[in-house]
């Protein structure tokens, strides 16, 4: 007989196939990852469609569930890195906007990106579970510990030492994971948090709204593989990705006896022909904003050496289109070969961004989903 434990995630495996997009047949799952912000996955100039108008997101998230996307990922980020353009300065809060998204859609999941030592794990609960009934069970949560410092500096918050600060997230995990899950009320004493009486309803609708965590360190991935249902990772080339990606599923089956899939993110820039796709990334690189991209780099703690000398070098432009995206550029033919290759290496999903997200995402609709179609990748 399986033992309680096996059987209850036998269930929840169950009712994610049968209920969940992230988890249906799909082989490449696909998705809009920071949308909600200025900049998105550019640190350009370079002319763009996007604005903070509401009309633009909704349509866009239409688009993206009327193309049957499993997901809508917003960043949470609560300021800009500055630069002229102030990278990702304009944005959304990622609760109130999953909310409003799961209102008007019919079935991509709508998430919200969590700052865990920002946001308690009581008002997370409880928004999430909200979503997930505004939605009917298509709520996900992306939770992060957060890398900005100036961010945490806002809310007067000190950021814990990288270590510490994951401890603190699996405390914050198990509260959020109890609130939603447990009928009776709960005190919690643990090293971070203290908690009286602790209770939240209504549960979700979904057993457990699927966690992302977007954590690429070893430390991260340790966390990701014993707390959440995907991993969000960026990688530099698809052997690094196939390494990344067997290890986190290979530590989360072995040591925790769970399961956890691995979605990654990509700036497209598809046009007709090559030489059109090249220009626009040529474009996006003449435009650069380099103060905001050595501000983003800074943050990531990417050395970038001497300003003048190195912001303008293929590191510096990996950064500029697509800040640590996969770039995914070239004909409808070649975005599918490419996209083919990043799911080969063990991705199960791609969430995409583009310089001009509604008329891109049409066009991408139009002329590359057919074709991952056609290669098995969507059928
Ligand atoms: C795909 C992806 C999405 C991320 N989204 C956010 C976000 O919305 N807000 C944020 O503060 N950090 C975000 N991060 C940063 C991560 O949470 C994390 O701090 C960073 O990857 C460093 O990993 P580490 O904490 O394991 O060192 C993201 C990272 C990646 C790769």
């Amino acid at each position: 007989m399986p033992s309680t434990k096996q059987s209850e995630r036998e269930e929840l495996a169950e009712y994610r196939r049968l209920n969940v997009p992230l988890y249906n047949e799909k082989k490449l799952k696909l998705g809009l990852f920071s949308m909600n912000c200025s900049g998105g996955m550019i640190i350009s100039q370079a002319p763009s469609s996007w604005t903070i108008d509401w009309d633009y997101h909704l349509k866009l998230a239409r688009k993206a569930d009327a193309l049957d996307f499993e997901a809508y990922i917003p960043v949470a980020r609560w300021r800009g890195v500055g630069g002229e353009m102030d990278f990702l300065g304009e944005n959304y809060e990622t609760f109130t906007y999953a909310s409003a998204m799961a209102a008007s859609t019919e079935n991509i999941m709508t998430f919200a990106t969590v700052h865990a030592p920002i946001v308690h794990p009581i008002v997370a609960a409880k928004a999430g579970a909200t979503i997930d009934s505004v939605s009917a069970g298509r709520f996900g949560m992306n939770v992060v510990m957060g890398w900005l410092v100036p961010e945490f500096e806002m809310f007067g918050v000190q950021q814990r030492d990288h270590e510490t600060r994951y401890e603190y997230g699996s405390e914050w995990i198990d509260v959020v994971d109890r609130l939603w899950s447990e009928s009776e009320h709960f005190d919690f004493d643990g090293r971070f948090l203290q908690l009286k009486d602790a209770q939240a309803r209504p549960k979700p609708i979904q057993p457990r709204p699927p966690i992302l965590n977007a954590g690429n360190s070893p430390t991260g991935g340790a966390w990701a593989a014993r707390h959440a249902d995907f991993n969000f990772s960026s990688f530099a080339d698809l052997e690094g990705a196939r390494n990344y990606t067997r290890e986190i599923k290979r530590v989360a089956n072995e040591e925790h006896g769970r399961d956890i899939g691995v979605l990654t993110y990509g700036l497209v820039i598809c046009r007709d022909t090559e030489e059109e796709a090249q220009a626009v990334h040529q474009q996006i690189i003449d435009m650069a904003d380099w103060r905001a991209a050595h501000n983003w780099m800074s943050v990531l703690g990417v050395e970038s050496g001497s300003f003048n000398e190195q912001m303008h070098g293929p590191l510096a432009e990996f950064f500029v289109a697509g800040a640590g995206a996969a770039r995914v550029v070239g004909t409808p033919e070649q975005v599918v070969e490419q996209l083919g290759q990043i799911n080969q290496a063990g991705m199960d999903g791609v969430m995409l961004g583009f310089l001009n997200w509604n008329e891109e995402l049409d066009y991408f609709g139009e002329r590359v989903l057919p074709l991952l179609t056609e290669a098995g990748l969507r059928g």
